[in-house]
């Protein structure tokens, strides 16, 4: 670990904020079948199997990988690519995008268009972090963790090419 990073969101924070999402999400969807927990693989999964498991709610649980960067890149290209495609039929599901962090929001972009042409009754997105002043495309952003200033963040799932993922907290590199 890199002795200049700091810690941006601690562990007990992260899961008290999960616990809170969770019970909106369940409020909401408290009468509607056929819900959908999409995790965007890889950064999304400490989140969404942690806020699966918070959620009362029966739900079925899928994925998608897009690549957001190219190799050694730090900042999202508008040129998404699917490298996974959804791996369950959502017609009519309520889908719920559960996503680790929306920068530019190319790649949520990307992901709502995928989804849209599988035709579900309802979608919305659940995102652990945002970083607004970063947005060049306009996406919904219906349950948020945390909004956060442009730091380029590590840990609870997100990586600096593919490290730090284990960290069981968020944290940034002082510059
Ligand atoms: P966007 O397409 O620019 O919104 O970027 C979304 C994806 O880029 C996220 O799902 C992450 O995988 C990655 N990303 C964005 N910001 C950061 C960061 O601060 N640290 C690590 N990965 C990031
Ligand atoms: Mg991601």
């Amino acid at each position: 670990m890199p002795n200049t990073h700091k810690t941006l969101i601690a562990s007990d924070v992260i899961q008290n904020r999960i616990r809170e999402l969770a019970a909106t999400i369940d409020h909401d969807y408290a009468h509607l079948q056929n819900v959908v927990l999409v995790c965007v693989l890889t950064g999304a999964i400490p989140f969404f199997d942690a806020l699966s498991d918070a959620l009362t709610i029966p739900h079925e649980k899928a994925s998608i990988r897009v690549s957001s960067y190219g190799v050694g890149s730090r900042l999202s290209t508008g040129d998404v690519q699917v490298l996974q495609p959804i791996n369950m039929p959502l017609y009519n599901a309520h889908v719920i995008i559960v996503e680790d962090i929306i920068d530019t929001g190319y790649s949520m972009q990307a992901v709502l268009e995928l989804i849209d042409s599988e035709s579900p009754a309802s979608v919305s997105v659940c995102a652990l972090l945002s970083k607004p002043t970063r947005r060049i495309v306009d996406v919904p952003i219906d349950y948020l963790g945390f909004s956060i200033e442009d730091h380029f963040v590590f840990g609870y799932g997100i990586d600096v090419d593919q490290q730090y993922r284990e960290l069981d907290y968020i944290g940034y590199f002082e510059t």
